[in-house]
């Protein structure tokens, strides 16, 4: 705790201080967010309607952006985003009032996909993110509706109305967008949390353990220096993925595993993210990012050996 110079106490923060230092430093409120415990009680609650409402399967999937092989919400928040942000400018350089109005529709449209594909992710998030999480979602709720205000006030021939309620409206979506940077470049949500491999295919391949040690169908964690590794023997064929889970780094060797399409799939014991342990493709989120995977060979002498796939 910082100390007074003048007396050796702790320094008083008055609520002016306090206001200065919020402002200040935007990083310490979103961290101070990320242990508001107060905040628990709705994250579980919305937590658990979400994740009754999408049960895994492809549109549940395609919320999270399996098909893209990355997370679809940052796409679909660009579309609220942009057209908030040139209303204003248009507001801001009196051009037509249609225009703007437009424009502040179409994102309002635009909120109903970015929340589904918001929501999807958020629900399997830990709760520090999720508390975040919440808050980012609350500032741009406000922020549709300080713009739906606009659109009505405008309707209703109050345009300098309309004009502040839209200002006001990209201010609070502005906070919210920072929680939400805060979130996926902080609290890493959305980036794969995998080990990264390829730097490891130059040395060639690498002794792993001996055929004999693996029990026949079931998953177990060996090392690779510092590198964890799911290992799944089926007679003489060894599939070995990288084992944390590029969701959120949880541990694939403690997963079930299962037969999904024909394939033999992992499903990770934290979010339930499925891969082929062939070659780690994502069969079901909320991962999108493809679990690295290597190629195995059994030598003469009955050691697995393994290096990244290309
Ligand atoms: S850590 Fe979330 S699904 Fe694996």
């Amino acid at each position: 705790m910082p100390q007074s110079l003048a007396t050796g106490r702790p320094p008083r923060y008055t609520w002016k201080t306090r206001k200065a230092r919020f402002l200040a430093s935007p990083a310490a409120a979103a961290e101070r967010i990320e242990r508001a415990h107060a905040l628990d009680p709705v994250v579980r609650r919305l937590s658990d309607t979400v994740v009754r409402a999408l049960p895994t399967g492809p549109r549940t999937d395609a919320l999270h952006g399996v098909p893209f092989g990355q997370p679809a919400h940052p796409a679909m928040v660009r579309l609220p985003l942009g057209c908030w942000t040139s209303a204003v400018l248009l507001d801001l350089f009196r051009s037509t009032g249609r225009a703007s109005r437009m424009l502040i529709a179409a994102g309002i449209a635009g909120t109903a996909p970015a929340a589904a594909t918001g929501l999807a992710d958020w629900s399997a998030l830990h709760t520090d993110q999720q508390r975040v999480g919440l808050a980012h979602a609350m500032c741009q709720a406000g922020a549709a509706t300080l713009f739906v205000g606009s659109l009505a006030a405008q309707a209703g021939g109050r345009a300098g109305c309309g004009r502040v309620l839209s200002a006001s409206g990209l201010a609070v979506a502005t906070i919210g967008s920072y929680l939400g940077g805060h979130l996926a470049h902080r609290l890493g949500a959305g980036a794969s949390h995998a080990e990264q491999i390829s730097h490891l295919s130059r040395l060639g391949w690498h002794d792993v353990c001996g055929l004999g040690e693996l029990p026949e169908r079931h998953p177990v964690r060996r090392q690779l220096g510092y590198v964890s590794l799911l290992v799944y023997r089926q007679g003489s064929t060894v599939n070995v993925l990288s084992d944390r889970c590029s969701h959120l780094g949880g541990p694939l060797h403690q997963g079930r595993i299962m037969l999904e399409r024909g394939t033999v799939c992992v499903t990770c014991p934290w979010h339930g993210s499925t891969f082929a342990t062939m070659d780690g493709a994502v069969v079901h989120g909320p991962a999108t990012a493809r679990q690295p995977s290597f190629e195995t060979r059994v030598t003469r002498g009955g050691r697995v050996e393994v290096r990244p796939r290309p």
